[in-house]
């Protein structure tokens, strides 16, 4: 690897915002080397190149969250894209309680917990330049029917983001890109967004993240 070479990691990168990400960043961003985790593995085998890490680890288990803080440790990557995200849909106490907490856990308590971990620990300022943090436009603000765990991990994301903001300089710049609608797996082909052409491609909306986070570590 270069020395230049910017080194990324993108937390769930093997779909939709993520993958389109990891894309973007390969063909039009600077030299890099990736870090892609999630769940599976063939998604992430087939965006990996050969200096790329690859790790499949879950992010709402314990015992991943562990192996993938230390995998990340070892990386040391300059920045980190924080884009899992889902939940549950339907009404509230239709689902079971394990599934809101898979929500709470993937959207919000995963992603604050390594947060703390990289803010506490000044080792990881050595070499980290930027968290971002992918919320929501629409679940981060306002109600968001039938994905309530969701919306309340969203906004809770922006509560602690935009608060942490506030708080004496950070070492690292911490930051909340929430998008729009998008075409992705996310939104199902009959929702109306989508119907009413109003979601964005994976693609547009990855090339926007990449020249906003650039902008602010500038
Ligand atoms: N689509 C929209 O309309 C929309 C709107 C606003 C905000 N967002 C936000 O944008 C981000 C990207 O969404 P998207 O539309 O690209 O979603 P997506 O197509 O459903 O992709 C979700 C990504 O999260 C990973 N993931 C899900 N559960 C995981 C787990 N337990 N452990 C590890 N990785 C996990 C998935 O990988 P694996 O399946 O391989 O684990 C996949 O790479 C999310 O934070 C979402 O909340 C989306």
């Amino acid at each position: 690897m270069r020395d230049s070479a910017q080194k990324i990691a993108i937390l769930g990168a093997s779909r939709g915002l993520g993958r389109a990400l990891c894309l973007h960043i390969q063909t039009q961003g600077p030299a890099s080397e990736l870090f892609v985790a999630s769940r599976k593995e063939m998604a992430l085998r087939e965006i990996r190149r050969g200096q790329d890490s690859l790790l499949v680890a879950d992010f709402t288990k314990a015992d991943d969250q562990a192996r993938l803080q230390s995998a990340l440790f070892e990386f040391r990557p300059n920045s980190i894209f924080y884009v899992a995200g889902g939940g549950p849909f339907g009404d509230f106490e239709k689902k079971e309680w394990k599934d809101h907490q898979w929500a709470f856990d993937l959207n919000f308590a995963f992603p604050a917990k390594l947060l703390h971990t990289m803010l506490a620990d000044p080792s990881w300022s050595e070499f980290l330049r930027q968290f971002v943090w992918i919320g929501s436009a629409i679940a981060g603000e306002k109600p968001d029917p039938q994905a309530a765990s969701y919306a309340a991990a969203k906004h809770a994301a922006r509560g602690l983001v935009s608060s942490l903001q506030k708080e004496a300089a950070k070492k690292f710049d911490i930051a909340l890109y929430e998008p729009g609608y998008m075409a992705t797996e996310m939104l199902p082909p009959h929702a109306w967004p989508r119907q009413q052409g109003l979601a964005k491609s994976a693609e547009d909306e990855a090339r926007e993240l990449w020249q906003w986070s650039q902008t602010r570590i500038k």
